[in-house]
């Protein structure tokens, strides 16, 4: 028997499980209840509150708006939906960064108002203060690598990251001290699969990745562009899995219809 068919509840340890294991873990995104419920009913491993909300659910072109607020409504909304799936809440930006007191004080906000399992925060060394402390109050965190879409201004562009050896060697290092700190996974984005390979085996916590090749101990994509629901953004890395677009404007435009020429409400479809 598998390791995830085995467990009624994901945890940590059950992601630790399933690398030593050899297992990979799916992870996607979500943000509201209802997806959150048909998502983990799925039996999808880990559910990542991502500040990708900032974009797919509010509209914003970066993740730097969304606040601490928002994360804790959508964090809360996914948790009521979930029976299964390890629930992990992305820390926005301004909320850890350069003040580890605040990191932790956001942190316990999010576990106390979401009931998730986790938090997520981006960057290595610059933010390991940050890490520490949260770690210290027995709160797990997820760290994330690469392409880290909160510092999009100092990289200019959404890029590959860490295609030089300088920049690949600086990520090397700050996986490790992820792990050396605490951290119970990390999530490379946009990266060279063959740095994500050489992080992957080089750790003994799981790796998950998003356009970081296959050698990764998982994958994680938005669950709006995999399903098709947004259409501008096409990244090499990204599949659909379905045109969800298409499928509900084309039900919108029956509904429409429907209403216009008089099909809706039937005999049928009234008291
Ligand atoms: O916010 C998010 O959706 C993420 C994933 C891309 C990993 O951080």
């Amino acid at each position: 028997m598998t390791v995830h068919n085995s467990v009624k509840r994901v945890t940590t340890h059950v992601l630790n499980e399933m690398k030593l294991k050899g297992e990979k873990i799916a992870m996607l995104t979500a943000y509201d209840y209802s997806i959150a419920r048909i998502v983990d009913e799925a039996e999808i491993d880990v559910i990542l509150v991502g500040d990708s909300a900032s974009n797919v659910m509010a509209g914003y072109d970066t993740t730097l708006p969304i606040t601490l607020d928002n994360m804790i409504y959508h964090g809360a909304s996914v948790v009521r939906g979930v029976k299964r799936a390890l629930v992990i809440v992305d820390l926005p930006f301004g909320t850890y960064q350069g003040n580890s007191k605040e990191a932790l004080a956001s942190s316990i906000r999010i576990m106390k108002e979401t009931g998730a399992h986790g938090v997520k925060l981006e960057g290595g060394l610059q933010v390991i203060e940050s890490v520490e402390r949260i770690l210290s109050a027995g709160i797990p965190v997820m760290g994330h690598l690469g392409l880290t879409p909160q510092a999009i201004h100092k990289f200019g562009t959404y890029v590959v990251r860490a295609k030089d050896s300088e920049e690949a060697r600086i990520l090397l290092e700050d996986a490790k001290l992820l792990e050396k700190t605490g951290c119970f996974a990390i999530v490379l984005e946009k990266i060279p699969a063959k740095l994500a390979e050489e992080v992957t085996l080089s750790l003994k916590i799981p790796v998950i990745g998003i356009g970081a090749g296959p050698k990764t101990d998982g994958q994680v994509l938005v669950l709006h562009d995999m399903l098709g629901i947004t259409q501008e953004f096409s990244p090499r890395f990204l599949r659909r899995y379905h045109n969800l677009h298409a499928e509900i404007k084309g039900a919108v435009q029956m509904y429409i219809n429907d209403v216009r020429t008089q099909q809706f409400p039937s005999e049928k479809e009234q008291y």
